[in-house]
């Protein structure tokens, strides 16, 4: 059985943050099978969660046009609307199947600038139950450096069980 979430024991660091936000998600989304639906509502809850995820969403692979990615439910500034399988963090996470943390957009060759506020990325691949791709998960902050390891993990968990079950 799913543990209770207790909304009066929030954690404060960051791991637990993420392992409540799971929980969370899990219930919010239980028996909601549209992946619409499932996307909107995890980047609401990611923005509502970590104050500075200054953007945070899908893109979507395009199955009419086999090399791009089009942009899904997201939560921040206008973001672009295609991104090519060859180009930015987003197509390298996409190729490469894995998640890619940017400390710095400026020093990664190929980053798109959606918005020139942005400083620091991470971009985590969505895998459906068969393994196949069907998205990334972009999230962008303001200041450098502000993604690790435990926002990969973090990441990952309520991608993997949001998606790939
Ligand atoms: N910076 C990303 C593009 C997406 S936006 O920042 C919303 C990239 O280089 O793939």
């Amino acid at each position: 059985m799913a543990e209770a979430f207790q909304p009066d024991q929030l954690a404060t660091d960051k791991a637990g943050r993420y392992r409540e936000l799971a929980i969370e998600i899990a219930s919010v989304l239980d028996g909601e099978p549209d992946v619409t639906a499932r996307m909107a509502t995890v980047s609401s809850m990611l923005r509502a969660t970590f104050e500075h995820f200054f953007w945070v969403g899908f893109y979507v692979v395009d199955r009419t046009r086999t090399d791009e990615m089009v942009v899904g439910p997201y939560q921040g500034t206008l973001g672009c609307l295609r991104i090519a399988f060859s180009r930015g963090v987003c197509g390298a996470a996409a190729r490469e199947r894995r998640t890619v943390v940017v400390d710095d957009v400026d020093a990664f060759p190929g980053h798109i600038a959606c918005d020139s506020r942005s400083r620091s990325e991470i971009v985590v691949p969505v895998f459906g139950a068969d393994g196949t791709l069907l998205a990334v998960l972009d999230v962008d902050a303001e200041t450098p450096a502000a993604f690790d390891s435990v926002d990969a993990d973090g990441l990952e968990t309520i991608l993997r069980n949001t998606f790939s079950r």
